[in-house]
């Protein structure tokens, strides 16, 4: 009998004016697009701002759905917006933000679990890790290195004969 141990590590900045530029703009991007949101029901309104690896931008938000079930998270919305339009093409980096109708947005949020789960896909089905940024509208910023190191043992793709 051993136990296994799993590290994660991911850089916290105090604020965007921390960020390389071409980071600041996209979470900047990424604040912009969670007024896109439609959050009748949560009032968490995300947007979600992804570069690919061939220079393209792409965005997603939430959209809600009255049967509750049916609603998508901006991260989900943004992966099959860039795996139609851009088949094949990695994502570099993805940057995520909210806004509250009745609440703050002063520190990061990490995508839900379904979220981790489609990212990590995504990640295995072109071969490169994705670069995630997390913060509100203000405070700190979060800089994962790899999406999938969020979701540890992760069922995969390696699993299905
Ligand atoms: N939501 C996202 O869009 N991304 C996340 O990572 C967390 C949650 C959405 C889903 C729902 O529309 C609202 O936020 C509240 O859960």
């Amino acid at each position: 009998m051993k136990s296994a141990n799993y590290q994660f590590s991911y850089i916290v900045y105090d604020s965007i004016s921390e960020l390389e530029p071409p980071d600041a703009w996209l979470l900047n991007e990424a604040r912009d697009v969670s007024q896109y949101a439609y959050a009748p029901y949560s009032n968490f309104l995300v947007g979600a701002v992804a570069k690919l690896a061939n220079g393209e931008i792409v965005a997603g938000s939430n959209q809600e759905n009255a049967s509750y079930p049916a609603g998508i998270c901006a991260e989900r919305v943004l992966l099959s917006t860039a795996a139609s339009m851009y088949p094949g093409i990695p994502i570099d980096t993805i940057a995520i933000s909210y806004q509250q109708a009745n609440g703050p947005s002063d520190h990061p949020v990490a995508p839900c679990g379904i979220c981790r789960q489609s990212l990590q896909e995504f990640e295995g089905r072109v071969n490169q890790p994705i670069r995630l940024i997390l913060a509100g509208m203000e405070g700190k910023v979060f800089v994962i290195e790899k999406a999938s190191s969020l979701l540890p043992l992760a069922f995969t793709q390696e699993e299905l004969l």
